[in-house]
């Protein structure tokens, strides 16, 4: 009786997985590197170097961000002076240099890296840290979709006292 109960559970599992990770309901809870998207060449396009963020900017919601964080608040508090945690409080992170929080215990590779965290910086980081900073604490698949990279920089953006302007779009 147990064993048909498990195998039951084990096959509602195995389905869920299967039917679920194509096109998650909710996309702002999805590992993004585990959704690639029918058509768009999936871990193909990981490999590809991401859209320039200033256009990406431009559509981007920091509302929309707020609720992609979600995935970021296991390891990072985003309020001011707030507390680090498995990694940096990252408010004001926009501009700030890196691995300059104080009280944080960087990895050798992110301290090796040097500049600051530009739109640029965060978009290539963010679309997979272990690939653009080879080393970094920060175990996090990445998240693959230009948009939602861009929202959550975008909400990174307005967790400041005084934000910067969202970067100018080059003419084309
Ligand atoms: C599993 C835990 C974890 C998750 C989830 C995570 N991070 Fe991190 N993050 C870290 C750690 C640890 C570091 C420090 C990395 C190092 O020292 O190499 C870090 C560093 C960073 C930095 C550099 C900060 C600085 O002061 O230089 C940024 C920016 C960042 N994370 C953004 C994000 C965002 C945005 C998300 C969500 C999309 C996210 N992280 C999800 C653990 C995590």
């Amino acid at each position: 009786m147990l064993g048909t109960c498990l195998f039951v559970l084990a096959l509602n599992i195995g389905a869920h997985a299967l039917f679920s990770a194509p096109k998650p309901e909710k996309q702002g809870y999805a590992i993004a590197a585990a959704e690639p998207e029918a058509g768009k060449g999936g871990a193909a396009e990981l490999q590809a170097a991401p859209e320039p963020i200033e256009a990406l900017l431009q559509k981007a919601s920091a509302e929309r961000g707020a609720t992609v964080a979600k995935q970021c608040g296991a390891c990072h508090s985003f309020e001011k002076n707030g507390p680090n945690k498995v990694g940096p409080d990252l408010y004001g992170v926009v501009g700030r240099k890196r691995a300059a929080h104080e009280g944080f215990n960087y990895s050798a590779a992110m301290k090796a890296k040097g500049g600051e965290w530009t739109f640029d910086e965060l978009n290539k980081f963010l679309q997979g840290p272990q690939k653009y900073i080879p080393g970094t604490a920060m175990s996090f698949a990445g998240l693959a979709r230009d948009s939602q990279r861009a929202d959550v920089i975008e909400y990174l953006r307005t967790l400041a006292d005084n934000p910067q302007p969202k970067p100018a779009v080059a003419a084309q």
